[in-house]
């Protein structure tokens, strides 16, 4: 029996060196932990069950019937996260690169599979270089399944990608079919093609950071929701997201104790709107100031600045809060901005996380690098995600609320469950040197008249009383009470049912 005990701690001993010494000090050289490390940072101590640790691929062709490895590349299997249970696969580089043959998917569908059957996330961390080439089509279909498996998990459980390394080829969609999407600054690249190739192809040269390092990822492309130093603090940060979410889309939002009192006035929220309504201010220190202890998560902080969008608590329960930013192009919305919103938008409504929307915006922007770009389509993206929003929505407009902006904001219109205004909000169709210079075109060149014409248009239009005389705002609120009414309101609508007409899925304009 001794022996039989022993024969198992061998093997395991083996699989649990993957390609073997000399490839894991060469990736503790490059700043990187290997598969193993990556697992038991992430995971709550002691708390990882592997899978399949034996599994080794099948292929025979260029030599490779005499090069196995237990384990074949990634790593599977399930643990927790602050307690809570998550199904997670590594890829390791050490082993072929980290490369998918068709063992290799079994593994990841299969706990792509357990994942979805017992409604808990997933988390993949990459670090791998494809399809192994030496398999050919096998890998294909290995990666097809995974993908499929990513489609119909999508809005049910939380899937999330960490990139932590190369990440080329077939490696790259089933990330971007994820919710969510983080890698570690210097050390890790998403492409679909690398440099070499698109030398090739486009005659352009360019390296693997410049095509698709975590740079280009969080602040051009928009692929990546955020990047972190090194692997340690991304892993960290991956588990304070997880924290947030609900185990799957059946799941109540996770509850924690709140340590900050939710009745107390915080009297500075008084003074945040500066005296002129031109000047910025930033929308930040509010959601700071609402959310429990400030703890804020912010996704997406480096891309469209002017919106912001993130996940906070009120009272220890979560919510979105979603934000336009008047430091950042005075809020306006443009189709990144719309875009961003949109996709974190829909992600709270699948998962039933309550939107607080905090409104100060201009309008949308305008001009031809925006029109040409597809305003129309992409403000239609949010627009369709506010609206088919079932989860409590509760609206803030704190300064503008300006033409369609207004109304694509969570207004009361797209079922906005409350919406509030400060005094200092003004709702109105356009501010109003671009109304007065319509609507009094005719007296444009006699100063005194505009002046009037201006007066009586601020007066009238530009405050919160116009809205709320029609019942479109419920409520004019002092600011330093928001956190209380929010905390209030989300009580309120804990029992909310609302629910849209049955269809197959809707057509939401892409
Ligand atoms: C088999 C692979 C491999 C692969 C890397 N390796 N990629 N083995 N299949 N796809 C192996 C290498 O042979 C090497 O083995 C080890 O992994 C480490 O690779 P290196 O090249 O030495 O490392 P590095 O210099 O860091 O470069 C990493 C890399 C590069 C950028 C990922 O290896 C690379 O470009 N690989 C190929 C990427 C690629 O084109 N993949 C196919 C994409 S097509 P040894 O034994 O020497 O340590 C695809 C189609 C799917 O994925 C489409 C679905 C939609």
């Amino acid at each position: 029996m001794k022996d039989i005990l022993e024969e198992l701690e061998r093997r395991r001993g083996i699989a649990r060196l993957g390609g073997g010494q000399a490839r894991i000090d060469a990736q503790h050289q490059r700043g990187k932990l290997t598969a193993r490390e990556r697992i038991d940072l992430f995971l709550d101590e002691g708390s990882f069950e592997e899978f399949d640790m034996f599994v080794e691929h099948r292929s025979t062709d260029f030599g490779m019937d005499k090069s196995r490895i237990a384990g074949d590349g990634v790593v599977t299997g399930w643990g927790t996260v602050n307690g809570r249970t998550v199904f997670v696969f590594a890829k390791d580089f050490t082993v072929f690169g980290g490369s998918l043959s068709e063992a290799h998917a079994e593994k990841i569908i299969k706990v792509q599979d357990m994942a979805l059957k017992n409604r808990a996330p997933i988390i993949g961390i990459y670090d791998a270089g494809g399809a192994r080439i030496q398999e050919g089509v096998a890998a294909l279909g290995g990666y097809a399944e995974v993908f499929q498996r990513n489609v119909l998990a999508s809005g049910v459980i939380p899937q999330i990608s960490v990139i932590m390394g190369p990440c080329a080829g077939g490696d790259v969609y089933s990330p971007a079919m994820t919710d969510f999407i983080f890698m570690v600054r210097d050390t890790s690249y998403m492409f679909v093609t690398g440099p070499d190739v698109v030398k090739t192809v486009t005659n352009e040269t360019v390296t693997s950071e410049e095509l698709g390092g975590a740079s280009v990822h969080t602040t051009r492309s928009s692929i990546a929701d955020g990047a972190y130093d090194n692997d340690v603090d991304t892993l960290l940060q991956v588990r304070r997201l997880i924290d947030f979410l609900p185990q799957s889309n059946t799941s109540p939002v996770p509850e924690i104790e709140c340590y900050q009192s939710v009745t107390d006035a915080d009297n500075s929220l008084d003074t945040l709107i500066p005296a002129n309504a031109n000047k910025p201010y930033d929308i930040k220190e509010l959601i700071q100031k609402v959310a429990d202890e400030g703890d804020f998560f912010e996704i997406q902080a480096s891309f469209a600045k002017n919106i912001v969008c993130g996940f906070g608590r009120i009272e220890g329960s979560t919510v979105g809060f979603v934000a336009n930013q008047p430091m950042v192009l005075a809020g306006v919305l443009d189709s990144d901005a719309s875009r961003k919103a949109a996709r974190f938008v829909r992600f709270c409504d699948c998962f039933n996380i309550p939107i607080v929307t905090f409104v100060d915006v201009p309008g949308f922007l305008p001009g031809t690098a925006q029109e040409y770009g597809g305003l129309i389509k992409h403000g239609a993206k949010l627009l369709f995600a506010y609206a088919e929003a079932t989860v409590p929505k509760l609206t803030v407009i704190t300064r503008k609320a300006f033409g369609g902006a207004y109304d694509v904001m969570a207004s009361k219109h797209l079922r906005g469950d409350l919406n509030y205004a400060w005094p200092t909000a003004q709702i109105a169709v356009m501010g109003a040197k671009g109304a007065v210079e319509i609507i009094f075109r005719k007296d444009i060149a006699d100063p005194e008249k505009i002046a009037a014409h201006t007066k009586m248009y601020e007066d009238r239009f530009l405050s919160p009383f116009v809205a709320a005389e029609r019942g479109y705002v419920d409520e004019v609120i002092m600011p330093h009470s928001t956190r209380r009414r929010l905390a209030r309101g989300l009580k309120m609508l804990k029992n909310k049912d609302l629910s849209n007409p049955w269809k197959k899925h809707d057509n939401i304009p892409l």
